[in-house]
């Protein structure tokens, strides 16, 4: 790996998920379900096939005992799972405070908990692996960038301005949540200022980046599916597209197990204490399948 690699992950999996009430009232989005997996498996898959192992969940009081349960200590995909609480929504930026200590000094991938990407994921892996110092966010054509954090660019491509949900947008290219920081990162966030919502706003972050010089953006080819959940519609849409494209081609997007075994995280051993776990279920026979076709074994 090249010096400088980013190594470790940050999933932010908590917020009050109000757009999706009543079902937000005992279930947290991230652990709802995006067609035939929870969504928190599409933002990990993410980080694992960026080849980061080594990953932070953080997640509300009540949510967080929920996903150890999902996937414990990580230990049976050939990654390490380590687990923070926020104990209030106060903002994106948040995170990289909870995770102070978690991550010791070095960067990180921050993604939150219900943006699943799809496609040629190269330019993640590229990024991750040849990350040197600032910050790097992307940057996604939308047809609604009122709805986002939106970038303003310069001729050269260098970011000017990034507006949270402007009513004149100044471009239409939105910032999916998928943010690389440097070791500064946590530093600069708990020198935030609250905004008048009360939260730390990882737009704020960005800016501060952004004022030193020291922010880049990358755009994503249209090749690239990002999905934004968190409507009722959006989570329907997302099922929909995730539903059409594994029975096209009948293979599975998000599958972590299929992602562990594919990356050579497992052995054959552990390969197949995965099925050990699984119920006779089409998902085990796809992960079955994978683990023979990669590893020779069923
Ligand atoms: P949002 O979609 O902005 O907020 P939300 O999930 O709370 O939903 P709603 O707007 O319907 O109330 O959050 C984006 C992601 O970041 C989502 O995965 C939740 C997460 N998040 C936190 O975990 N903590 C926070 O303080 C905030 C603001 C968001």
């Amino acid at each position: 790996m090249a010096s400088g690699a980013i190594t470790r992950g940050i999933i932010l999996a908590g917020g009050s998920g109000s757009r999706l009430y009543p079902l937000s009232r005992v279930v947290c989005k991230q652990l709802m379900p995006l067609y035939d997996k929870p969504l928190i498996y599409y933002p990990l898959s993410i980080l694992m096939l960026a080849g980061i192992r080594d990953i932070l969940l953080i997640s509300t009081p009540e949510d967080t005992p929920r996903f150890e349960e999902l996937l414990g200590d990580g230990a049976k995909l050939g990654i390490s799972l380590q687990y923070a609480v926020q104990p209030k929504p106060e903002g994106i930026a948040q995170a990289l405070v909870i995770g102070e200590e978690f991550l010791n000094g070095e960067p990180v991938a921050l993604v939150l908990g219900d943006n699943v990407f799809y496609g040629k994921l190269n330019f993640l892996r590229r990024a991750v692996a040849e990350f040197s110092d600032g910050a790097l966010i992307f940057g996604y054509p939308v047809l609604d960038p009122q709805r986002y954090g939106v970038l303003e660019f310069a001729k050269d491509s260098r970011v000017l301005s990034i507006e949270e949900k402007p009513e004149k947008p100044k471009s239409n290219y939105a910032v999916p949540g998928l943010y690389l920081y440097d070791a500064r990162a946590s530093e600069f966030a708990r020198n935030l200022k609250p905004s008048a919502r009360g939260e730390l706003e990882i737009t704020d972050l960005n800016m501060e980046y952004l004022r030193r010089g020291e922010l880049y953006c990358e755009r994503i080819s249209r090749g690239v599916a990002w999905i934004d959940t968190g409507t009722p519609e959006s989570m329907l849409d997302g099922a929909d597209f995730i539903h059409a494209v594994e029975a096209r081609q009948g293979l599975k997007i998000g599958c972590i197990e299929e992602i562990a075994v594919r990356m050579g995280f497992l052995d054959h051993e552990g390969a197949q204490a995965l099925l050990e776990d699984m119920p006779e279920s089409s998902y085990r026979e796809y992960v079955a399948s994978v683990i023979g076709e990669v590893l020779g074994v069923s």
